[in-house]
């Protein structure tokens, strides 16, 4: 496949030397000139042992910014840029990328680069071969960006005195199978940004020592290998940390400078087990944690935690996919905006869990096992989103941890809450920021349509904005339709989206304004099905109240009212229907048993109905 790639690379650099004109030919390299852009292609015809390149002898327009490709140029010396400088005094970048072949660089390649503009150069080797750096190889000066890319070479053993004295903006080793960091003396390497990425690092403390304190701002050693966090005390300059996909399992203490700047670590996909209480201890900067995907069973015990050094510090803090079930230490970093706890075996959110998270904002909680929440427990937070999708709650309802978010909260995702058997519509009346709800996958019963204040208040909604409900991967029917007209009715510039697919019914048909136009189900394109449906449905409130008079359902509707004589009404009607029904009852039973009929499914349905009944008193 890369053999393919850059086969393909050549063939078009061959198609396109062939309507360039040649604008340097010497004994070891041809160079084609572009008519239009800025790119120059020299090839090696003749490799000689000091690779000197007159460049005198070019012939072109002089620019201000060239970028030369040097394609399959086995080795560079000292004599290979000499007099570059004065045939391009006036460029602004220098781009010098080297594809295929390098097998060796000789000491002091730049040594007689003399600009005294200070150009931005960039450096760049694409599948070296060999690689092999003398000392001092790289002259030392500032350069933006050294980047490595693919050295075939492996296990690659990196000389690090070629780089001794040079300042880099940022230098790159990327996708080199092993890499083996060497150095015979005290080094010096003022680099701001490095990044070793895909590849094994076999021995890094030779890098770590050389790079200079006053430099490293950047630090990406991500996909290479690590075993063991590096330490990183002499780099008091560090602000950003990347060592995910990893394979650390352990962060020990005194890791870092005593007067360090780091503000982000991310250790996410590595095998992470234990973190030591004093492991982030001097990091007074730190606001973004990442352990994603580790195997944290613990945050530690009741006064042994890694994260208590960060109270008052950390602003996001990412702990998805661990096997966490309690998280009471984190109760205490009061700056925490963004929390991730997706992918846990959390099962309860107990009175105290944010207590302190006074800025909390974003909270995922989705894919853990929770099955209560208090009703306190977001009371000092100001969550805007909320995500609980696939988790065991049972229930929403007024006076519920909701309460809390009342001013703040504007997207509720409760995606695939399997045992999510009962809504309190009223709840969201509370909101007045919410703009998306998300049921879908819910396991709906007719009790997801519930609609009870519980008190006097009414409820007001004026909203200029949409209200997303999401219903995806639920099928609705017409009785949908009759327990949810109360709640339809309330909403002002509500958006539904349901499945495309969804069979055709009266719920889609008399809601079909409410429906978003991208999901729009398909069968209310057709034209014969709208037909038969507005028939259909013409009738569907005499459906609707002949439900309402064999079911118990709508009982919760009239409560709404909460006027004390209606109350005693129902009380009144509903006990005497009760013995009523339990009379019957049992009637229809003696019925049944005397003629030894094994209809036990109408049985148990009798029995439900008074089950219910007597629930809703
Ligand atoms: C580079 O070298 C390879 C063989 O190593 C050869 O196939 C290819 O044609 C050379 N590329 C150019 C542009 O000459
Ligand atoms: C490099 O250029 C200078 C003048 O710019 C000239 O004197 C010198 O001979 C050149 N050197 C080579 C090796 O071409
Ligand atoms: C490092 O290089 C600079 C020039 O870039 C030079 O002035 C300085 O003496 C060098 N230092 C060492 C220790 O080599
Ligand atoms: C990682 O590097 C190898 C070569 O060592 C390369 O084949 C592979 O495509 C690289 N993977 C990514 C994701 O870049
Ligand atoms: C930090 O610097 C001190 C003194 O320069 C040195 O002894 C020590 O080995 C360095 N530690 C690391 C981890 O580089
Ligand atoms: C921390 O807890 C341990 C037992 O878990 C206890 O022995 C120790 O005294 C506690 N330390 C403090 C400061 O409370
Ligand atoms: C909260 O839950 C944890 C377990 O998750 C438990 O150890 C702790 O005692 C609970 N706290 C309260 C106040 O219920
Ligand atoms: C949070 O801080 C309070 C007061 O400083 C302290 O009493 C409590 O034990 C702390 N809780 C946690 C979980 O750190
Ligand atoms: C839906 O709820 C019923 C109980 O009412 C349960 O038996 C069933 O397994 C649930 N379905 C799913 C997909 O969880
Ligand atoms: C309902 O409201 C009335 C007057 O607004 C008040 O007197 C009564 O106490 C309220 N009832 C409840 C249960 O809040
Ligand atoms: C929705 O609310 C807006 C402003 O509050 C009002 O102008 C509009 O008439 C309402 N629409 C419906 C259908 O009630
Ligand atoms: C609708 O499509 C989804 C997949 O897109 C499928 O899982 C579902 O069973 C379909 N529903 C119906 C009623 O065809």
């Amino acid at each position: 496949m890369k053999f393919f790639l850059i086969l393909i690379q050549i063939i078009s650099i061959l198609n396109l030397t062939q309507c360039q004109t040649k604008c340097l030919v010497t004994l070891t390299v041809t160079c084609y000139c572009p008519n239009e852009n800025f790119l120059i292609n020299c090839i090696e015809s003749h490799p000689t042992d000091d690779m000197f390149i007159d460049w005198s002898t070019f012939t072109f327009e002089l620019r201000d910014h060239y970028s030369f490709n040097f394609i399959n140029f086995t080795r560079l010396t000292s004599s290979t840029f000499t007099n570059f400088s004065s045939k391009f005094p006036h460029l602004n970048i220098i781009e010098l990328n080297f594809l295929n072949g390098i097998d060796e660089i000789r000491e002091n390649i730049f040594g007689l680069l003399d600009y005294t503009s200070n150009p931005q150069i960039n450096v760049r080797f694409n599948s070296p071969r060999s690689f092999q750096l003398a000392d001092n190889s790289f002259t030392p000066m500032k350069y933006f960006e050294i980047t490595i890319d693919n050295i075939q070479n492996s296990p690659y053993e990196f000389n690090l005195n070629a780089f001794h004295n040079t300042t880099v903006f940022k230098l790159s080793v990327l996708n080199t199978e092993q890499v083996q960091f060497l150095s015979s003396k005290p080094l010096i390497l003022n680099w701001d940004e490095i990044s070793i990425n895909n590849g094994s690092i076999i021995n890094l403390n030779p890098l770590i020592e050389s790079l200079s304190s006053d430099y490293l701002v950047k630090l990406d050693f991500s996909s290479s290998s690590i075993v063991h966090f590096p330490s990183f005390v002499n780099l008091s300059k560090l602000m950003i940390i990347d060592l995910h996909d990893n394979l650390i399992h352990e962060i020990h203490s005194n890791l870092f400078s005593n007067n360090n700047l780091v503000s982000s670590i991310d250790l996410s996909s590595n095998a992470i087990k234990r973190i030591d209480p004093n492991a982030f201890i001097q990091l007074d900067f730190l606001s973004v944690l990442n352990l994603n995907n580790n195997q944290l069973r613990t945050l530690g015990s009741e006064n042994q935690s890694f994260l208590f050094p960060l109270n008052g510090k950390l602003r996001a803090l990412d702990l998805a996919h661990n096997f966490l079930h309690d998280m009471n230490q984190i109760a205490n970093l009061s700056h925490l905006e963004v929390l991730e706890l997706y992918g846990n075996e959390i099962k309860e959110l107990n009175e105290s869990s944010f207590r302190n998270l006074h800025h909390l904002q974003y909270l995922d909680l989705s894919y853990n096992q929770i099955q209560s929440i208090h009703s306190s427990v977001f009371d000092h937070t100001s969550i805007r989103e909320l995500d609980l999708s696939s988790n065991l709650l049972p229930s929403l309802q007024t006076n519920s941890f909701l309460s809390s978010l009342s001013s703040t909260l504007e997207t509720l995702l409760l995606k695939d809450s399997r045992n999510l058997f009962e809504i309190n519509w009223f709840v969201f009346t509370k909101f007045d920021q919410l703009r998306k709800l998300d049921l879908s996958g819910l396991n709906k019963t007719d009790k997801m349509w519930l609609f009870d204040s519980n008190d006097n208040s009414s409820f007001h909604w004026n909203r200029e904005y949409p209200f997303k409900i999401l219903l995806n991967n639920i099928q609705f029917t017409n009785k949908d339709y009759c327990l949810s007209k109360l709640i339809f009715q309330m909403f002002n510039n509500t958006i539904l989206f349901l499945d495309p697919n969804h069979s055709c019914n009266c719920f889609l048909f008399l809601l079909r304004n409410r429906i978003s136009t991208q999901n729009y189900p398909i069968c209310l394109s057709n034209q014969s099905i709208i037909d038969d449906l507005s028939r259909e449905c013409a009738n569907i409130d005499s459906y609707c109240s002949s439900l309402s008079t064999t079911t118990n359902i709508m009982t919760t509707t009239v409560k709404r009212k909460d006027d004390n004589e209606n109350w005693k009404i129902i009380v009144a009607i509903t006990i005497p229907l009760s013995i009523i029904l339990i009379l019957l009852f049992l009637i229809v039973v003696f019925l049944v048993k005397r003629r030894r009929n094994n209809d036990s499914k109408g049985n148990v349905e009798m029995k439900g109905g008074i089950v219910n009944v007597l629930s809703k008193k």
